[in-house]
């Protein structure tokens, strides 16, 4: 079972161990070249695969990028399909390098919206990279926290009828272990470019007492060198967890 930063405090490293992303700023960045909003798209496939390989080489152990979320949908057609597209493509060109680098791939959220090939796709990919541990890549699709929170409570009361009859007995454990993402620990750090300061239903179970950077750079823009302007700026965060400051500052003399 993982630690949940409300019930215990967690063990916390100098490097984060999971990152969550808002890959944001893709449209903006093509409108500034003139380009169409697709086009941003496609260039943050190349951002995808750096923080990959970054995140890699710097030791973290998760890494969750929101790439569509269950309001996504609401964007024009040609760009939702373009994006359907952009994961098809990614998924049959990128998992052999996945392998190579060690990463399981996961992709969490309402997936039966998906066309058949592109479930078929993630079912495959999932399969071949079950083996791997160095990084736990995992893509957010068709996601939400609050259907998260949902699909975990129906799960919880499938298993456990008798909790209708003893709500009492529901615990962070009965639902959490029912969550997308039961099997990580919470986010350490939460990244998201483009400028806006939001979460955007991403995770909100989870990052409860996750650090927040937001960074104007566009997730296009978004290289190596800026994930490690944010690995650095976690590095002088003092994460309390409730407690002051001056218990923590005791906790590390000792
Ligand atoms: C938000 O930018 C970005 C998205 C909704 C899609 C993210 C998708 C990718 C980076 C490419 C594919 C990913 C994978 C995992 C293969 P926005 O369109 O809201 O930008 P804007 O705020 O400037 O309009």
């Amino acid at each position: 079972m993982v630690t949940s930063s409300t019930i215990e405090i967690p063990t916390t490293t100098s490097v984060p161990q999971h990152v969550a992303i808002i890959m944001d700023g893709n449209g903006r960045w093509a409108s500034k070249r003139l380009l169409p909003r697709t086009a941003g798209h496609a260039r943050g496939v190349q951002s995808v695969r750096s923080a990959v390989e970054t995140c890699g080489t710097l030791g973290v152990r998760y890494l969750t990028l929101f790439a569509f979320s269950s309001e996504n949908w609401r964007r024009p057609a040609e760009e939702v399909s373009l994006l359907m597209r952009l994961f098809v493509q990614a998924l049959e060109r990128e998992v052999s390098r996945l392998q190579h680098q060690g990463v399981r791939l996961r992709v969490i959220g309402d997936l039966s919206a998906f066309e058949p090939k592109l479930q078929d796709l993630i079912a495959q990919a999932q399969a071949k990279t079950a083996h791997n541990d160095q990084l736990h890549l995992t893509i957010a699709a068709n996601y939400g926290g609050r259907w998260d929170m949902l699909q975990a409570m129906q799960k919880m009361m499938f298993a456990n009828p008798e909790l209708g009859k003893h709500p009492e007995r529901i615990d962070e454990h009965a639902l959490s272990e029912h969550l997308s993402m039961s099997w990580a620990p919470e986010p350490d750090l939460f990244i998201r470019t483009g400028g806006e300061q939001r979460v955007s239903n991403f995770l909100i179970w989870q990052l409860a007492y996750t650090e927040l950077f937001f960074t104007e750079c566009y997730w296009p823009d978004f290289n190596a060198e800026e994930l490690k302007k944010a690995f650095e700026w976690y590095r002088l965060r003092e994460r309390r967890f409730g407690r002051t400051s001056a218990q923590v500052n005791t906790l590390s003399t000792r």
